[in-house]
């Protein structure tokens, strides 16, 4: 069955909050509904973009064009041997659901990226990460359809092009021509687990070390920094954390000596964008009903009935003073539509 809206508002789509509408909304539930979808003629001549649960998406205003989601559910394992299973996961799946089942199931591999906001779909197109594990960690097969041909194709993982927080899906050239329908995640039965980022391996302290607790953890940390969006309108980190040269790193790092990074690849250095906003002092700023939030400036957030566009000039105003400062462009990964 395909659901088809006029006029259809996307305040339940976009994890900003924002009250904006769709001309047209259409969610399909199944791969028949969407090969129909693409080829029909009058759907394929208009303007249209896929979303998932629009938590890294920015309306700037209303969409004058055709709103696509995904409704494609189900988690399925598909095989299984004594130390991995593989699970075919629907691409309409509320992502931090999936990531309670194989806690629960004691499948490990993808604890470290429990809460974050968001449909499985997404988590193969964005790559996301947090704690030191990466959504491609897991990832054994990205199942599309390609708007240009209608035709299903399967990317196996280092078809992928993986690398931080990108993708092949994600590249400009490829950019939403192929509509994820399913994914493979790979899981282990033994998992081996990422305690070395932040301050996970301390809170884990005096805690038996599994799964659930892994999980527990993680929730906590995310819960003390991070907005809950349901409450407070944010799309997690605005900016990805930038790379840059040697040269450059040491020219900083003489005027401040603590300046946080982590090695890169290429020999770059990975500095937290959270602490380049942090020296411009922009914790709190406001712009209209937009703020930066004050326990992680990473994160954008609708504080106020904030419109599309307050949040970018905001977000324009924290590029701009930290590239005045620190000579550093920061590049968002969130979406703009
Ligand atoms: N920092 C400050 N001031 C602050 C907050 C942080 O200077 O007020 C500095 C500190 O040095 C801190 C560092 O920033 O050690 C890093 O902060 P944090 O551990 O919170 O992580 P992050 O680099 O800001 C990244 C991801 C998050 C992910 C966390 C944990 C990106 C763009 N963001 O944030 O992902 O949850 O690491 O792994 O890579 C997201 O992508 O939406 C997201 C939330």
């Amino acid at each position: 069955m395909m659901q088809i809206h006029e006029n259809h508002s996307l305040l339940e789509h976009n994890t900003f909050n924002l009250d904006v509408k769709a001309r047209f909304f259409i969610e399909y539930e199944s791969e028949d509904d969407l090969q129909k979808l693409l080829r029909d003629e009058y759907f394929m001549s208009q303007t249209f973009w896929h979303i998932g649960q629009g938590s890294n998406l920015l309306f700037l205003g209303n969409y004058n064009g055709i709103i696509v989601h995904s409704g494609i559910k189900g988690i399925e394992k598909v095989k299984e041997d004594n130390e991995t299973v593989w699970l075919k996961v629907g691409a309409a799946e509320d992502w931090d659901s999936f990531v309670s089942y194989c806690v629960d199931k004691g499948w490990g591999g993808i604890e470290n990226l429990s809460l974050i906001p968001g449909e499985v779909g997404a988590s193969a197109f964005q790559n996301i990460g947090a704690y030191g594990v990466e959504a491609s960690d897991c990832i054994e097969e990205v199942h599309t359809y390609f708007l240009k041909t209608g035709e299903k194709k399967i990317f196996r993982h280092t078809e992928c092009n993986y690398s931080y927080r990108n993708s092949f899906f994600k590249e400009t050239e490829n950019r939403g021509l192929y509509y994820i329908t399913h994914v493979i995640y790979k899981l282990s039965k033994n998992p081996e687990f990422k305690l070395d980022y932040g301050d996970v391996r301390k809170l884990l302290e005096g805690k038996e070390i599994n799964l659930k607790n892994i999980r527990d953890v993680i929730i906590q940390i995310r819960n003390s920094k991070l907005p809950d969006p349901k409450i407070i309108g944010n799309a997690g980190s605005f900016f990805m954390n930038p790379c840059i040269g040697k040269e450059h790193f040491e020219k900083i790092r003489k005027d401040y000596p603590n300046i946080p990074f982590y090695q890169s690849d290429n020999n770059k250095a990975k500095i937290p964008a959270a602490w380049l906003i942090d020296q411009c002092g922009l914790k709190g700023k406001t712009l209209g009903g937009a703020a930066i939030h004050e326990k992680q400036p990473l994160v954008i957030i609708n504080k106020d009935n904030a419109t599309g566009d307050e949040i970018a000039l905001l977000a324009e105003e924290v590029r701009r003073k930290v590239k005045e400062k620190f000579d550093i462009t920061l590049h968002p990964e969130v979406n703009y539509i």
